[in-house]
C-alpha cells in the first residue's frame, strides 16, 4: 500500500513541471476527466498546495495566539433579496446575491465577503467529505466561500494568494435538520445540470455548528479546477447533524447531467476530490485538544474509519519531501 501512495506522490510531483494547458474546460468526478486528468487541462490542479488534505492530529501545531475566534458579521441576519439555488453539474450551490456577511479575525488574511455555499457528498454515509481527519470521512462537507474585500469580487479574487477564505463544516448523521430542509425542499425544482431557483434567504448562522472556536487552518486551493492555490482553509471541529433521510435527497434528487441528455443520468453523489499531498505545509489548529494521538483502540470496522491509507499517502508524502530535498 505505502510504495503505491508514494508512487502516486512521485507522480503527483511530475506533474510540477507541467506547463502544458489544453483547451477544453469541462470537468467531472469520474472517467476520462476524472481528477487524475484534472492537471492537463488546468495546470495549477497539479501544484503542491493543493485541497483537500488528510488532517493528520498528532501533527498540528496549536497556535492559540492566532487563531483566535472568528469575528462574524451579518451571519445572523436574515437578506432581504432571495438566495439562487443552482444545480450546476457538480454541486447544489447557494448564491448569497447580497454581499453582506463577512468574516474577520481568526489570523484570516483580511475581511472575507460571503459569495455562496455548497456541498459535497457520498454515495453512502462512509464518505462524502473531501477532507478527513486522520483518515476518517465524514457523509457530507459544506463549504462557505467568501472572497477576499479588498478585491471587491469572487472573479478578481479567485486567484489571489490571499484571495479566498473557505469555512468548511463535517456532517454526521443525527437529527433532522429544519434548516437544511429549506434548501432540500427545492431540490425537485433544480434537479438537473443548470437549473436554478429562486430561494428564501436565511441568516448564515443557522446552516452552521453552536461553537466555532475550534477549528484547523492551512493555506491550500479550491478543490475543483482551475484549482487555484488562493484559498485559507479552515475546518470546524463541531459538526453539523443532518438526518439519513434528509442525505438520501442528496444523493437521489440532483443529477449531474442536462435534462435533455437522454443516453445519460446520474446523481451527483460522491462529488469530492481525494486528500492531496501536504508537501511542504503545514496544518494549525486553534485549540488545544485538536491536537490528539490516533486513538488505535478504536475499532478499526467502525463505519468511517478507514485511516490505514491515507496515513501511508501522508508518510509517503513526507518521505517524498526528504528525498527531494
Ligand atoms: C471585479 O473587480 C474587478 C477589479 O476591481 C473589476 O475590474 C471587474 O469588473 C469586477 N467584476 C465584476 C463581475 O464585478
Ligand atoms: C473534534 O475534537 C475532538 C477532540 O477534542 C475529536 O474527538 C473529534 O473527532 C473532533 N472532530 C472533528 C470533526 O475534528
Ligand atoms: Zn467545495
Amino acid at each position: 500500500m505505502e510504495w503505491l501512495n508514494f508512487v502516486v506522490c512521485l507522480t503527483f510531483a511530475a506533474f510540477i513541471t507541467d506547463v502544458f494547458s489544453s483547451a477544453g474546460n469541462e470537468w467531472t468526478y469520474r472517467g476520462a476527466k476524472g481528477p487524475e486528468h484534472w492537471h492537463l487541462d488546468f495546470p495549477h490542479c497539479g501544484g503542491m498546495k493543493q485541497s483537500p488534505i488528510s488532517v493528520a492530529t498528532s501533527e498540528v501545531i496549536i497556535d492559540m495566539e492566532r487563531l483566535t475566534p472568528i469575528v462574524f458579521k451579518n451571519y445572523d441576519t436574515s437578506s432581504s433579496v432571495d438566495y439562487t439555488l443552482e444545480n450546476n453539474g457538480h454541486t447544489v450551490q447557494v448564491d448569497l446575491n447580497v454581499k453582506e456577511s463577512e468574516v474577520t479575525g481568526g489570523g484570516l488574511p483580511g475581511t472575507f465577503v460571503a459569495q455562496q455555499f455548497h456541498f459535497h457528498w457520498g454515495a453512502t454515509d462512509e464518505r462524502g467529505s473531501e477532507h478527513d481527519i486522520n483518515g476518517k470521512h465524514f457523509p457530507m462537507e459544506m463549504h462557505v466561500v467568501h472572497y477576499n474585500a479588498k478585491y471587491g469580487n469572487i472573479t478578481s479574487a479567485i486567484n489571489k494568494d490571499d484571495g479566498v477564505a473557505v469555512l468548511g463544516f463535517f456532517f454526521e448523521i443525527g437529527r433532522y435538520n429544519d434548516h437544511f430542509q429549506e434548501i432540500i425542499n427545492h431540490f425537485r425544482q433544480i434537479m438537473y445540470k443548470n437549473d436554478m431557483v429562486d430561494i428564501k434567504s436565511m441568516p448564515l448562522v443557522q446552516l452552521m455548528p453552536a461553537k466555532l472556536s475550534k477549528f484547523y487552518r492551512y493555506l491550500g486551493s479550491l478543490t475543483t479546477p482551475p484549482c487555484y492555490e488562493s484559498v485559507t482553509w479552515t475546518l470546524f471541529n463541531e459538526t453539523i447533524e443532518i438526518a439519513e433521510e434528509q442525505l438520501v435527497s442528496f444523493r437521489t434528487t440532483v443529477y449531474e447531467n442536462v435534462k435533455d441528455d437522454v443516453n445519460y443520468g446520474r446523481d451527483i453523489s460522491d462529488d469530492f476530490r481525494m486528500p492531496q499531498c501536504l508537501f511542504r505545509r503545514r496544518v494549525y489548529a486553534s485549540h488545544p485538544d485538536l491536537q490528539y494521538a490516533i486513538d488505535t483502540t478504536e475499532d478499526p470496522t467502525a463505519a468511517g474509519t478507514s485511516s490505514q491509507p491515507l496515513i501511508a499517502l501522508l508518510i509517503s508524502c513526507v518521505t517524498f519531501l526528504l528525498l527531494s530535498m
